[in-house]
Parts: structure tokens; sequence; C-alpha cells
């Protein structure tokens, strides 16, 4: 018989399978957010808005908005006619459509802004409204470099208006009971945080289809680019903005900020990260951008290190593991998962198989006498499971912009948490483009290596 009969691999796998075997795992449902019913929203209560932006995602918020009781769209704002026709095809023909979004900050009927422009122009749209006396529900991320976020910041806050930014997984039941269950210390210590998301697939990496009659006929294309350096006509880049850091941040900002935003929410958190190391490269769609596909950052949240991988070029689940020295969390789009650790020995040490045999027994012995349970006295090991419908809940997120707006009560997401997510974006990005470490001054309010 040889003098060590297990290895630490074998006794780690018969460990780890006994320990699944004896796990029962419950699963409990998770309601979807209550909104109210029409009936239950007195006419005295309707909010007015208009929409800038009425694309890729404004079209479906302006969908879901006027879906909800109260709620109704005066205008919308868009600097591509085609998105003119969608405005009434989804809102109805009585709405006015107009490319100059400044027509709608200065209709006194409206009472507040959704703005779903790209981000390269989330800033000027934000400031203007605000500064024009309208609430707006700003998409993510908030903003387009750490400066214009700033700016936003102090022309929220010295404006008093109800600003919400929109990564609607803060208004997820998913993340929600997650963040519950964290707050509980059902985890125990936290002491890392991974995350990740794949895609495989031209859509999934923004190469989206151009719309045929687009021209500058029938776009504002000057207005369009803003205040970046002026190119000629190029459908391309205006279906496909997010592919050039000029216009847009990237798979950070497109997709980062939803694990950030998701994560500083279920943790509590609401602060920069203190270092930012990123990696990657453009390495399955090399069709003339400059933000990588491929992007692996590692920040320090405080003393804790946080993971999180994006890749637009193997699709791989969407999914947080929150690990903490009572075991695990698991968090996906539908799912969370508890998967309990006590963080003691469940067995003798395997390091024991080093004594001699005498020696070796007389632990053995005396490890079995002070841990092995009375009988009847067995721990049960059970893990539990909720399953939730999506934890992307739009319609909530939405709702509790206008309930904010009818009674100025704070709103899930304000702009001081969507500044601090989407800094971690664009530290992101920074640590990618200088190679090297960034971290965040805040006292000159600038990322430096
Ligand atoms: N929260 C989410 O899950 C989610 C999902 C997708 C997109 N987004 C965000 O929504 C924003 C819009 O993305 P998209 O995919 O809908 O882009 P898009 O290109 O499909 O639509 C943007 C629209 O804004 C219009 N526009 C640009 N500048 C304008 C201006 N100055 N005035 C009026 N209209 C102007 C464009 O003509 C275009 O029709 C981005 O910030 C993006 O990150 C969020």
């Amino acid at each position: 018989m040889s003098k060590n009969p297990i290895s630490r691999r074998q006794f780690l796998q018969t460990t780890a399978v006994t320990t699944g075997a004896l796990m029962t795992t419950r699963r409990i449902a998770l309601d979807p957010a209550r909104i109210p019913s029409s009936w239950e929203v007195p006419p005295s209560d309707r909010v007015r808005f208009g929409i800038i932006g009425v694309g890729m995602q404004g079209s479906g918020l302006l969908a879901t908005a006027v879906s909800l009781p109260g709620v109704e769209c005066v205008a919308a704002s868009d600097l591509y006619d085609g998105r003119h026709a969608l405005a009434k095809e989804i809102a109805g023909t009585k709405i006015t459509a107009t490319r100059r979004y400044k027509e709608l900050l200065d209709d006194k009927e409206i009472d507040c802004i959704i703005a779903a422009i790209p981000d390269h122009w989330h800033k000027q749209v934000f400031v203007d409204a605000v500064s024009a006396g309208k609430d707006i529900y700003c998409e993510k991320p908030m903003s387009h470099s750490a400066a214009d976020g700033i700016e936003m910041v102090n022309a929220a806050k010295n404006s008093g208006r109800i600003t919400q930014i929109g990564s609607q997984r803060v208004s997820s039941v998913i993340c929600g009971k997650a963040r519950e269950l964290l707050s509980q210390g059902i985890i125990g210590d936290l002491n890392l945080v991974e995350g990740s998301l794949g895609r495989n697939d031209p859509t999934g990496a923004w190469v989206y289809p151009v719309p045929p009659d687009l021209s500058t006929q029938t776009l504002d294309w000057d207005t369009w680019q803003g205040t970046v350096p002026k190119r000629p006509f190029d459908g391309k880049v205006f279906a496909r903005w997010r592919c050039w850091k000029e216009y847009g941040t990237g798979v950070a900002g497109d997709l980062l900020v939803h694990l950030v935003s998701g994560m500083n929410y279920m943790l509590g958190w609401n602060e920069p990260p203190t270092k930012v190391t990123s990696i990657g490269g453009i390495l399955r769609f090399n069709d003339g951008r400059n933000m990588p596909d491929v992007q692996a950052t590692l920040y320090e949240y405080g003393k804790i290190p946080v993971y999180l991988r994006l890749n637009l070029g193997c699709e791989t689940p969407e999914v947080y593991r929150f690990q903490g020295s009572k075991g695990i969390l698991e968090v996906t789009e539908v799912t969370i998962t508890h998967y309990p650790q006590t963080g003691e020995d469940s067995a003798p040490s395997y390091y024991a198989f080093s004594f001699p045999h005498d020696l070796r027994e007389a632990y053995m012995k005396q490890w079995h006498e002070q841990h092995d349970p009375a009988p009847g006295k067995e721990p049960l090991t059970e893990g539990f499971n909720y399953k939730g419908d999506s934890w992307d809940d739009l319609r909530p997120h939405l709702w509790n912009f206008f309930q904010a707006v009818r009674t100025r009560k704070p709103v899930a997401e304000d702009v001081v948490f969507g500044h601090n997510a989407a800094l971690a974006c664009h530290m992101s990005n920074e640590s990618y483009f200088r190679k090297s470490a960034v971290t965040w001054d805040a006292a000159s309010g600038q990322i430096k290596s």
C-alpha cells in the first residue's frame, strides 16, 4: 500500500462530489416589480415628456414609457428624419417631431426629457436640459469622459432637477434580492468579485445595418458629429458609432457599465475604483474600429479585487460571482444561486498523509473525535436559488423616474451613482490605451497613470 494513498486532487474531487451529492437546492420564484394600473394614477398626476434620440434604445424607451400609466409623450427630437416617422409610429401622430432638441427644452408643456443619443452627445443634452428646468432620464454610460461626468454632476446639483441614469439593472428585481442577501452577509466577508459577458455575432459587436435612406438630406450629419473633428458623411459611423472612441466608449461604456452599475448596486457601493488595469485588443472584428472588442479589467475597490471580462469574440453567459468566507452568490440574468461554504475543514487535513503511520492514525482519531457531529446532529447543507424574469428591467426603471418627477423623491440611479459607474469604464479605457494601471485623482478630477 502506498504511503500516500490519496492525492490532493483526488481528495478535493471526492469532497466536492460528496458535498454536491448531499446538497439540495430550493427554488424560490421572485415576483416582478409592481407597477400600478392606469386607474390607480389620477389624471392630475399625468407626466408629459419629450424624447431626444429615437434610435435603437430610444425607440424601446419610448414604447415602454407610453405604455406606463399617467405618462404621455408630447414631442420627439432626432437628427435623422426616419426616426421622426418611427416616433410617430410608436407614440401616435399627435406628437411633434423636430431635428432641434432645444425646441423641446423651451416647451413649457413638457415636464421631463428622456435622452437616448450617442455617448458623445450626453453631456450637452443633459446640461442643456437641467439648465432649462427639465428633469431628465439620460442613458448610460452617463458620460463620454471623466471631465464630462464632473460637469454633469455639477449641473444636476446646481439645478436641483431630478436626474436618472439609464443602467436599468439597479431597478431589477434580481439585483434587488441579491443586494438584500449580500447586505445580510449571506457570503460572509466579501473577498473577490468576478463578472463576465461574451457575444459572438456581428450584431453583438455593433456591426449594425445602415438605414437604407440615410443621407445628408435625411440626416443633419454636421450636427450629429457634435464637437468631434468633422469627417465626410459616413452611414456606418452613424449606425456603428460605438466602435470609435470619438463617439462611443467601447465595450466598457456599452456593456461593462452595466456590470459595474449592477455590482455597485448589489454591494451598496457608490464610489470609483481606487486602481484599474485593463488589457485587451481588437481580436475578432478588425473592421476599422479603434475600440477593443475584447477587454479584461482588474479593479481594486478599496481592498476588494474585482475582475470583469467583456468579449465580443466568444459568447459566454452574463454572470457575477460574489465570493466570500461563507460561499458564493452567483447572479445571472434570471437567477440568484447561493453555494454555501462553511469555511472550515470538512475532513482531516490531507497534509497528515505526510506523517508517519502512528502519528497519522493518532491525528485522524483525534480529528474525528473533535469534529464529527453527534449522531442525529449532522448539519444540513442546503443551497437555494431565486428565479426571476430578467435583470434588464427597463419598465420599473422608467417608472421610478416618472414617479420621482411626480413626487420629487430620490431616483434609483442618480447622477453621482451614474458618474461613479461611468468613471470605472473611463478608467478601464484609459488603462487599455495607456498600457498602464490608472488611479482616480478626485482632487484634480483626473485619471492618473
Ligand atoms: N440601457 C441600455 O440597456 C442601453 C441599450 C442600448 C443603448 N443604450 C444607450 O442609449 C444611447 C443611444 O444608443 P442607441 O443604440 O439608441 O443609438 P442610435 O444611434 O441607434 O440612436 C441615437 C439617435 O440619436 C440621434 N441623435 C444624435 N445626436 C442628436 C442630437 N443632438 N439631437 C437629436 N437627436 C440626436 C441620432 O440621430 C440617432 O437616431 C447610448 O448612450 C447607448 O449607450 C442603452
